[in-house]
């Protein structure tokens, strides 16, 4: 399978971590729809970490913990299937998962091929307890192998928090997706630090095979098992389309100020978005010069800019657009319609 735009859903860790059971997991499923997540594109309903019972059975296939899943996990992706979600589950690389279940080193195509019966679409796949002579990526590889060979298309999330320099040898892998840092928690703070390891991981990012930058914390507000501080939260149809843009192309730095970063993505069609972050603790006005996009003067042409948090029309610019007053923390995303300057 190929995965044309970012993956997008739900994952049961941040906020409830091991405190997880079929009830919980269908009561998201009816969520999801009920609350428009699915309508707005997160499709993936995904269970992550401390499904399983510690010990495979007789015949090495592992098994959902009878007392968080009584009737198994085919009945459970069977429901989440039925409200129009797809059904994503977890597994890891080494010999243990994260929370120390059974990982599937060693058991790869037997797991693959369990997953593929149970109805599994989404693989997320960790790094712990991986056997010090073995190498990431070949294991990485040997799990894409089983996955592609399991008589099920299953979307491959790789999870090795961007260590060993996963971006050097990820795509090799067959993954669609790569966790390109750390554990996300509910703080300004990490989503900071995640966002600014990007700079340098964004050229790895594109269709196929997409950076993952852990989850949102959007609405957390610092409960759950990531909890830290806590977050405000925005969240809106046509940033999400700017993310889901059919063309796929990444994003790149117009501005290279790590703590002011402004971004531009050509969108399919022509368009252009901008975005403006200010990751600072004051009050800040970015701009982003037409030059660094390569709409310079001799070009004839100019932006007509739309604030797509606002909706506001925000007239044509040529040359240049200075962004007005952006606060502590906080974002601008504009698209930009080519247009003949006068
Ligand atoms: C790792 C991963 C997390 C989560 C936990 C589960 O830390 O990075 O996203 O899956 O394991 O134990």
């Amino acid at each position: 399978m190929i995965k044309l735009t970012p993956p997008m859903g739900w994952n049961s860790w941040n906020t409830y971590g091991h405190n997880i059971n079929e009830a919980l997991i269908k009561e998201t499923a009816d969520a999801m729809v009920d609350t428009g997540l699915l309508a707005a594109g997160y499709d993936y309903l995904v269970i992550d970490d401390c499904w399983s019972e510690r010990q495979r059975d007789e015949n090495n296939r592992i098994v959902p913990c009878k007392e968080k899943f009584p009737n198994g996990m085919k009945s459970v992706a069977d429901y989440v299937h039925s409200k129009g979600l797809k059904f994503g589950m977890y597994s890891c690389a080494g010999n243990y998962t994260c929370a120390v279940y059974p990982g599937s080193f060693e058991y790869e195509f037997i797991d693959a091929a369990t997953f593929a019966e149970w109805g599994v679409d989404f693989l997320k796949y960790d790094y712990c307890f991986r056997p010090y002579w073995q190498q990431g990526h070949i294991l990485y590889k040997r799990m894409g192998f089983a996955l592609e060979n399991c008589g099920r298309d299953i979307l491959f999330s790789a999870c090795s928090w961007g260590v060993d320099e996963t971006h050097k040898w990820i795509k090799e892998t067959g993954a669609h997706m790569w966790r390109s840092t750390g554990d996300i928690n509910d703080s300004w703070e990490s989503i900071k630090t995640l966002a600014q390891k990007q700079i340098d991981l964004q050229p790895y990012n594109g269709q196929g095979c997409f950076n993952d930058m852990d989850m949102l914390v959007v609405g957390m507000y610092g409960k759950g098992n990531v909890a830290l501080i806590g977050c405000t939260d925005d969240t809106n149809k046509d940033i999400i389309a700017i993310n889901q843009d059919p063309a796929g192309r990444q994003p790149y730095l117009t501005d290279k100020n790590p703590n002011n970063m402004s971004w531009a993505k050509p969108l399919d069609g022509g368009d252009i978005a901008l975005g403006f972050f200010n990751l600072t603790d004051s009050n800040q006005c970015p701009f982003i010069p037409f030059d660094n996009i390569g709409l310079n003067r001799s070009t004839g042409k100019a932006l007509h800019l739309t604030n797509l948090w606002t909706g506001e029309d925000l007239g044509v610019h040529k040359d240049i657009y200075r962004a007005p007053v952006i606060a502590p923390h906080g974002c601008m995303v504009l698209r930009g319609k080519l247009v003949d300057a006068k």
